[in-house]
């Protein structure tokens, strides 16, 4: 079965205490459960993961290229996290390994402190869901799914 990976970067473990005003209530688990709602809906699999290190994190997208290219995975939703505004090694993992992905941020980060909105990310991603909340967990695996098929 074609799989979707779900990346997530540094403190996203500990969605639903952290700044609750910010990212909600909503656990890893619960955004886990969702995700694999929608993706079996499209005929998908999730392979939803969490790390608080760059470098698991840039494995994990070599590891997403490399799926893509055996044509078992459509690509990968992520959310990196503070290293979305820090990490030439995440936009050259994507870049280097060719993986659709799409960027997926739960607040909107152009409304917060300024060093949140520059993301090395976006120039190498398919798409960008920004500010829907939980939500647009959803929504990016929707568009990922609606990209790879055009
Ligand atoms: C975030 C936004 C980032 O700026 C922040 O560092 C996060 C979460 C979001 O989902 O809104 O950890 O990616």
């Amino acid at each position: 079965m074609t799989t979707v990976f779900v990346l997530n970067g540094p403190n996203l473990n500990l969605l639903g205490t952290r700044n609750p005003e910010v990212y909600g209530t909503t656990t890893l688990a619960d955004v886990e459960k969702l995700c694999g709602e929608v993706a079996g809906g499209l005929g998908l699999t999730v392979d939803f993961r969490q790390s608080n290190h760059e470098g698991q994190l840039v494995d994990w997208l070599h590891e997403a290229g490399a799926e893509v290219a055996a044509g078992r995975s459509i690509g990968a939703v992520v959310n990196a996290g503070a290293y979305t505004h820090t990490s030439v090694a995440l936009h050259d993992a994507i870049e280097g390994a060719s993986v659709p992905v799409i960027e997926v941020h739960i607040s909107n980060v152009h409304r917060r402190e300024e060093f949140r909105h520059h993301s090395y990310l976006s120039p190498v991603a398919r798409g960008i869901v920004v500010g829907f909340g939980v939500h647009g967990y959803a929504l990016a695996i929707q568009g990922l799914h609606r990209l790879v098929q055009e």
